[in-house]
């Protein structure tokens, strides 16, 4: 049995598949491979862990049927067909719950980053303007102790965000769901609310849906219209859920304060893009679960997958179940 890797992973993973005896290949390269390549290299392989969901269309899954178990070296699995993947029988993995905290904390990162303008003074000072303790009405940011926090899509990395901000800021919670969280109405006190209630209300939204053709564009400029022009728009979901060019607008017209992404639509991010001049934003480069500890976790959880799906077991962290009804 061979696993086909296309990138890099930790060091746990590799050691995880030699003690279960599993041989693999690894893409150590630059560039990263094409379409074309990953399919011949799948072909000679039994199962494919994937670091990044490219080209994981029905094409994919078609040519590459024989795949016992692609795991994914995410949470996130917007980018892959998998109704595809179920109608060839190959089960999809993925890495729930690991990335949690390391993305809630990349998203409270860019709520202070933006809130206290750090990235805007700390470029002022390489141009040899020191500025904020200049002149005590200079360069203030703005408090986000006892502020409001509106949360959309408050699922297992959202109540993360929620907890550090009720229990370290006071910050009161609103939340916008299809349905109740319940356990974070009873635990912090999140409020579900209307999407205009939410918009309306916040001091700082902050935006942890999955990808969806639903969530796709939903922040444009009626959304930034409807926020007060003191709040701060915060992504670490995907990049696709805003619409880049009318949050610019919003941004250079004062609509909202701030606004802090570790996405974007495209990424990587062309290196001329107006967000990167502009003052009051800030931009990572898809960072949420980039940690030591949180990729390691990763690591395992994909390779968790790779041998349960190798062994013909269901897998631990499965993205379709349905695969298994449907064999
Ligand atoms: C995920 O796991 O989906 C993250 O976005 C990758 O960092």
């Amino acid at each position: 049995m061979k696993v086909f890797i296309n990138k890099i992973i930790p060091e746990i993973g590799f050691k995880l598949l030699e003690e279960a005896g599993i041989e693999y290949t690894v893409w150590k390269e630059k560039p990263i491979l094409d379409r074309g390549q990953a399919i011949q290299f799948c072909k000679g392989h039994d199962a494919f862990l994937s670091v990044g969901q490219a080209g994981l269309d029905a094409d994919f899954f078609k040519e590459c049927k024989h795949l016992k178990v692609v795991a994914l070296h995410s949470v996130g699995f917007d980018g892959v067909d998998i109704k595809a993947a179920t109608a060839n029988g190959i089960p999809i993995g993925n890495t729930p719950n690991v990335l949690n905290k390391a993305t809630a904390e990349t998203a409270l990162l860019l709520m202070l980053t933006v809130s206290r303008k750090a990235l805007y003074l700390h470029e002022k000072i390489k141009k040899g303007e020191w500025g904020a303790s200049q002149q005590p009405t200079q360069d203030l940011g703005v408090d986000l102790a006892g502020k409001t926090l509106g949360i959309v899509g408050l699922g297992r990395i959202g109540t993360e965000l929620a907890k550090i901000c009720t229990q370290s800021w006071g910050m009161k919670i609103l939340y916008h769901n299809r349905s109740a969280n319940v356990s974070a109405e009873k635990e912090l006190g999140a409020k579900r609310v209307s999407m205009d209630e939410l918009l309306a209300q916040s001091d700082v939204v902050s935006v942890h849906t999955a990808l969806t053709p639903e969530t796709k564009g939903m922040f444009g400029m009626e959304q930034f219209s409807k926020m007060k022009n003191s709040a701060i728009f915060i992504n670490t979901a995907r990049g696709g859920v805003h619409n880049e060019e009318e949050l610019i607008e919003a941004l250079r017209q004062n609509i909202i304060w701030g606004a802090g992404l570790d996405v974007t639509n495209p990424e990587p991010m062309s290196k001329d893009n107006p967000l990167l001049e502009m003052d009051n934003a800030v931009v990572f480069p898809h960072i949420g679960s980039a940690t030591k500890e949180t990729r390691d976790k990763m690591s395992s959880c994909a390779v968790e997958n790779i041998i349960a799906g190798l062994k013909g077991d269901p897998l631990p962290y499965p993205v379709n179940p349905e695969v298994y009804q449907a064999e």
